[in-house]
């Protein structure tokens, strides 16, 4: 397969769920009680074990190989930057980048976001920044419930507080996140469309080389909380 022929996912779905307000509406109003792992805990215990309590935290979820981590250790030098992502290869991966060369602003952890933003909630946490960066879309019709913003653990990410950043090459997530954003926080929140002049990530960058349309969506929820 050649590089740069990465397809926009395809979907049935041509705008935002019909259900997507009531799925949201429901895990707003009843808190997702799914025990968390002690795996998870421990995960949280590395991530947390180099942070002086002070640091402004950055937590890239999903980093996949790790290249939005690093830079993002690079940009925000005086931040603790945690990259969170399930797969251990993926992880492994983040090489070429040496050992020295890594920002000692940054770890990596192998866990479930599911539990690990729940464990950072439950720890009464709260992030400066947070991305999800190309999620994945799930695009099926009968997946919405494992997009994020429908997910149960949706309100949790929102108690983490912070700048939440979300980009997809798939116009509806940004759409429906933006809408159950606006659900949450009963303030208006607009996705948008943008150039990658300097792509973050892998996927970005496979994207926009693809000749695709990006969409992000970047809300404070510390302002809206305060608003
Ligand atoms: C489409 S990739 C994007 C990776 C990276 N953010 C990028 O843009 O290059 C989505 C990543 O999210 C990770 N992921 C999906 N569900 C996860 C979960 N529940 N916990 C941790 N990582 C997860 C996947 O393993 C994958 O690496």
């Amino acid at each position: 397969m050649s590089y740069a022929n990465s397809r926009i996912p395809e979907s049935a779905q041509q705008g935002v769920h019909t259900h997507l307000a009531e799925r949201v509406c429901t895990h707003l109003a009843s808190p997702f009680r799914k025990p968390i792992a002690d795996v998870s805990r421990a995960a949280r215990d590395d991530a947390l074990a180099g942070w002086d309590g002070h640091a402004p935290l950055i937590v890239d979820a999903g980093c996949g190989v790790g290249h939005s981590t690093i830079e993002l250790a690079r940009t925000y030098s005086d931040h603790c930057v945690i990259g969170v992502e399930k797969s251990e290869d993926r992880l492994q991966r983040r090489k070429p980048y040496p050992d020295a060369l890594m920002p000692s602003n940054m770890v990596f952890v192998r866990a479930n976001l599911v539990d690990f933003w729940r464990v950072l909630a439950e720890d009464g946490l709260r992030l400066a920044r947070h991305y999800i960066l190309y999620p994945n879309p799930w695009p099926k019709i009968g997946h919405l419930g494992r997009r994020w913003h429908a997910h149960p653990v949706f309100p949790d990410i929102l108690r983490l507080g912070g700048v939440l950043e979300c980009r997809s090459n798939w116009a509806v997530y940004i759409d429906e996140f933006a809408c159950a954003l606006e659900l949450a926080r009963g303030c208006p929140v607009a996705g948008e469309a943008f150039e990658a002049a300097r792509p973050l990530t892998p996927f970005e960058r496979k994207y926009r080389d693809s000749g695709q349309c990006l969409y992000r969506l970047r809300v404070d929820l510390d302002a809206a909380a305060a608003s």
